[in-house]
């Protein structure tokens, strides 16, 4: 088992690179399965998820080759994959975003057998809105004691309506309505980057989708999707985390390869906390010097302030001057990180989905885990400020999502590092 072991207070200078955005990747990769031809995907993240769902995707008859031996550029040949099964289930239980093969199965073959998926369990996932734009395409949904199977006779362009603005709702319809005849038209569709990273790559293809971004997404089915070379875009949670690390540890680092308009609602609450954001065209330059300040923080879907970046302000806020207050919108709970920060001195209210925090700048180090990959980011975060040493364990956590993490925070001048040990003797 390894963990992290953060020595806090030291100041950050200097400059780091963000890395491709996860939760496109993740939703990309598998869209390849709906392509007559290979793909190129650039940019990818060198992240456990990545990886597992390349395995999945290999395992189910694809050639997956990095080109060069490069990890951020693979090139993969979906046209060995002849079956609508996916029977690897441990892989596909190790992640959650294995629930886009059911859309992109549903559109290559008009079946799909997939196991449950798996991955951050913060709260209870639903995947109902999912199942209400198979079916409202044609499928029928079973829910199997192990999978999830969807059949069709025939599926047709419809209007989907969701109830709830969902992520992984509009990107799993999108997939399966590429190459349905007909339109299909996604009202209150998700409007997050990575929703118009998924569109772009399809269209790419030769898909015909438009207003991807808005809250409404206007699909005509194609018949045949071509090869295509893309790239993916930066992730803006991983800028996110990085831009709340220097906030809280205080310095000056310039955060390159970012969107800086898809950072728009995370430098203005970093803002109000009296942190200097500097806005160039592809970086951000993140400046803390002073004492940080209080604020309120609302999670919304995008443009909203994103519920991924909800644990790292928390952690940052529990260092800020005066109370501030965390209302958590798009999860049901996502707070079970607090009682973590709480053993680093945190002095942190939860009622409901708002935490109230009452902020000190004396967080000591301590021994804490990484309860998911956000909440884990939280922990490096607080650690970074915190006195003292701070060891984070289940760092497999945000291993999933942060590609070289403890690389890029010691090029700022982190003491961070990464050590090995047998479960339960120091713990
Ligand atoms: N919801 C339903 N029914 C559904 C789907 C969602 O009620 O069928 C509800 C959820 O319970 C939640 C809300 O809708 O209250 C939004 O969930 P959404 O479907 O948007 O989440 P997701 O697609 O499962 C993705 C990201 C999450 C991120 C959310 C919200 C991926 C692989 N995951 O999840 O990212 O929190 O969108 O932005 O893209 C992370 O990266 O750490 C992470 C958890």
């Amino acid at each position: 088992m390894d963990k992290f072991v953060i020595n806090g207070r030291n100041k950050l200078y200097g400059e780091i690179s963000v890395s491709g955005a996860k939760n496109a990747a993740v939703a990309i990769i598998p869209a390849v399965v709906l392509a007559d031809e290979p793909c190129v995907i650039e940019n990818l993240p060198k992240i456990k998820d990545v990886s597992v769902i390349l395995s999945i995707l290999k395992h189910m008859g694809a050639e997956v080759t990095f080109i060069d031996g490069d990890e951020s550029r693979v090139r993969i040949d979906p046209t060995g994959i002849t079956s609508h099964k996916v029977t690897c289930d441990k892989l596909v239980g190790d992640m959650r975003a294995s629930y886009y093969l059911l859309g992109a199965l549903l559109g290559k073959f008009g079946k799909a057998l997939v196991p449950f998926p798996g991955g951050c369990s913060f709260c209870e996932r639903p995947i109902n809105l999912h199942l209400k734009a198979f079916e409202t395409l044609g499928a029928a949904c079973n829910i199997l004691p192990t999978h999830i199977e969807l059949m069709s006779d025939k599926l047709e362009g419809r209007q989907i309506y969701f109830d709830v603005v969902s992520v992984g709702a509009t990107m799993n319809a999108m997939l399966a309505a590429v190459k349905v005849p007909g339109k299909t038209v996604i009202d209150r569709a998700a409007k997050e980057p990575h929703i118009v990273d998924l569109a772009n790559f399809l269209n790419s293809m030769g898909a015909n989708i438009k207003g991807a971004g808005t809250d409404v997404i206007k699909i005509r089915g194609v018949e045949r999707l071509h090869s295509c070379t893309y790239s993916i875009i930066p992730d803006q949670i991983e800028a996110g985390t990085y831009m709340a690390a220097v906030a809280a540890a205080g310095g000056n680092v310039l955060i390159k390869d970012v969107i800086p308009e898809h950072l728009d609602s995370i430098t203005a609450k970093l803002r109000d906390t009296g942190t200097i954001v500097e806005e160039y065209d592809e970086a951000v330059r993140v400046i803390r010097e002073d004492e940080l300040k209080s604020c309120n923080v609302k999670t919304m879907p995008h443009p909203g302030f994103p519920t991924d970046m909800q644990p790292q302000f928390v952690a940052l806020l529990s260092t800020a001057h005066g109370r501030s207050r965390v209302m958590e919108c798009v999860w049901e709970s996502r707070f079970s990180y607090i009682p973590q920060l709480r053993k680093m001195g945190a002095d942190i209210i939860e009622n409901g989905n708002i935490a109230h925090i009452y902020g000190k700048q004396d967080l000591c180090g301590a021994k804490v885990h990484a309860l998911d990959l956000r909440a884990g980011a939280a922990m490096v975060i607080a650690a970074l400020a915190a006195y003292g040493t701070t060891e984070i364990s289940d760092i497999r956590y945000i291993e999933r999502g942060y590609e070289k993490i403890i690389e890029k925070l010691s090029s700022i001048g982190a003491d961070i590092r990464r050590v090995t040990y047998k479960e339960n003797v120091d713990e």
